[in-house]
C-alpha cells in the first residue's frame, strides 16, 4: 500500500507539488541558500527573498538550470525539504513526475533518479511527458485529438509540442524564459541609461506593465545604481524599454513554433490551424501576450485558466483518474522508450 501519492513538476524557477491526501497543489521557489557551500540556511520562497541581498558568505543557488537539474544533490535536499514541510508527510509514497521530452535520455533519467534514490524513500516513481500533463491541465482529449499544439512558457525554458492521435508528435525545448526576457530587461537599461538594475527588479517590471497593449507612456521608478557615479538611486523606466528587451527572445520563441510548425505532418497542422495553441506556463501570465502570438503566427490561441499550474493540474487528474493513468510509466520497466 502506498501512503500519499505526490504530483511533481520541477520547474527552473518554481517547484509545484500536488498531494493527493490533502487534495492540494502549492508551489515554491526552486531555490536554496547555503553558507560555507554547504549548509542549508533557507529553502525555497524564503531562500528566493535572499537573492540579490546577501552578504558574500551566503550562497543562493539556483539546482535547476533550463530545465533540467543542474545540481543534483542540492535539488534533492531541496525536495525532501519542501515535502517535510508538511507536518504528515509520509514515506513510501508514490510519485508521478513531469519530464520534459526533448532532453538527453541522462537529463531525463535524473528526474526520475532524483526522486527514486531521495530519502524520502519513495515506494514508486513514474514519470510523464511534461506536455501530455499540460495537455491534460487544458481538459484536451489527448487520446482523440487530430492536432493540437501546446507551449509552455516556463521561468527559463519555452516547451513547444504538437499532440495527435494519443501521443507526442513533436516536441523542441527552446532554452529561453523569464530569466532571459528579465535578463534582457537588465542588459537594456544597463546600456541606455548606465543604470544597474537587479534581475528581480525586472521581473517586477515585466510583470507589472502590459508590454503587449498599446501604452507607451506608464514608466515605474525603481532602484539601482548609476554607473558613472557608483552611488544608488532611482529612476523612472519606461514600458517602452521593456518591450524592446522582450522583442527578441520572444520572437525567438515564435521562430521555434513556426519551425514545428513546418515539420508538422500536412493533416496534423490542418488540424492545428482548426483546433488552435494553447499557452500555458508562468509567462502565459502575461496579459495580452496570447494576442501578440496570434497575430504573429496566425493561429487562433488560448490561454490556459491558471497556466502556471496547468502541468500540475493535468498530473492530478492522471493521479486521480484510472483512465489517465497509462499516461504515466516507470523507467524502470523494459518497454520503456523514451519518446511514445
Ligand atoms: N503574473 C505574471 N506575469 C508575468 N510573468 C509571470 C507572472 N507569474 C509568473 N510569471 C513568470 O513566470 C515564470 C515562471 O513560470 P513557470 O512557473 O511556468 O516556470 P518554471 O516551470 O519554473 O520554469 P521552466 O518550465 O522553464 O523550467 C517566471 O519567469 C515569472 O516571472
Ligand atoms: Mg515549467
Amino acid at each position: 500500500m502506498v501512503r500519499n501519492v505526490y504530483g511533481l513538476d520541477l520547474g527552473s524557477s518554481e517547484i509545484k507539488i500536488y498531494d493527493k491526501r490533502q487534495d492540494k497543489i502549492w508551489s515554491e521557489k526552486t531555490v536554496l541558500a547555503l553558507s560555507n557551500r554547504t549548509d542549508i540556511l533557507a529553502f525555497g520562497n524564503d531562500a528566493f527573498e535572499m537573492y540579490e541581498k546577501t552578504p558574500g558568505n551566503i550562497e543562493v543557488v539556483f539546482p535547476m538550470k533550463e530545465g533540467v537539474i543542474s545540481k543534483f544533490d542540492n535539488m534533492q535536499n531541496l525536495l525532501s525539504l519542501l515535502l517535510r514541510k508538511d507536518k504528515n508527510f509520509s514515506r513510501g509514497s508514490a510519485y508521478v513526475v513531469a519530464v520534459p521530452t526533448d532532453v538527453t535520455e541522462v537529463e531525463k533519467k535524473a528526474f526520475f533518479d532524483l526522486v527514486i534514490h531521495s530519502n524520502a524513500k519513495a515506494k514508486e516513481v513514474n514519470i510523464v511527458e511534461r506536455s501530455i500533463a499540460d495537455a491534460i491541465g487544458l481538459n484536451i482529449d489527448v487520446e482523440n485529438t487530430n492536432g493540437v499544439m501546446i507551449a509552455n512558457f516556463g521561468g527559463e525554458t519555452t516547451e513547444i509540442s504538437v499532440l495527435a492521435g494519443g501521443g507526442m508528435v513533436l516536441n523542441k525545448l527552446v532554452k529561453i524564459g523569464g530569466y532571459h526576457y528579465d535578463q534582457a530587461i537588465v542588459n537594456l537599461v544597463r546600456r541606455s541609461q548606465d543604470f544597474l538594475i537587479g534581475m528581480r527588479t525586472a521581473e517586477v517590471l515585466r510583470k507589472e506593465f502590459s508590454v503587449f497593449s498599446d501604452d507607451t507612456l506608464s514608466g515605474k521608478v525603481v532602484s539601482g545604481r548609476d554607473l558613472i557615479t557608483g552611488v544608488p538611486m532611482q529612476k523612472n523606466i519606461g514600458i517602452n524599454v521593456v518591450r524592446a528587451s522582450i522583442k527578441d527572445p520572444l520572437n525567438e520563441c515564435v521562430r521555434a513554433m513556426f519551425s514545428l510548425l513546418d515539420r508538422t505532418p500536412p493533416e496534423v497542422r490542418k488540424a492545428i490551424y482548426e483546433n488552435g495553441l494553447y499557452i500555458t506556463g508562468g509567462i502565459a501570465n502575461m496579459k495580452g501576450l496570447e494576442h501578440y502570438i496570434e497575430r504573429s503566427i496566425n493561429i487562433k490561441t488560448k490561454v490556459a485558466a491558471k497556466p502556471s499550474v496547468t502541468a500540475i493540474r493535468g498530473l492530478n487528474k492522471i493521479v486521480m483518474s484510472k483512465e489517465l493513468k497509462k499516461m504515466a510509466y516507470s523507467m524502470l520497466n523494459e518497454s520503456y522508450r523514451w519518446m511514445r
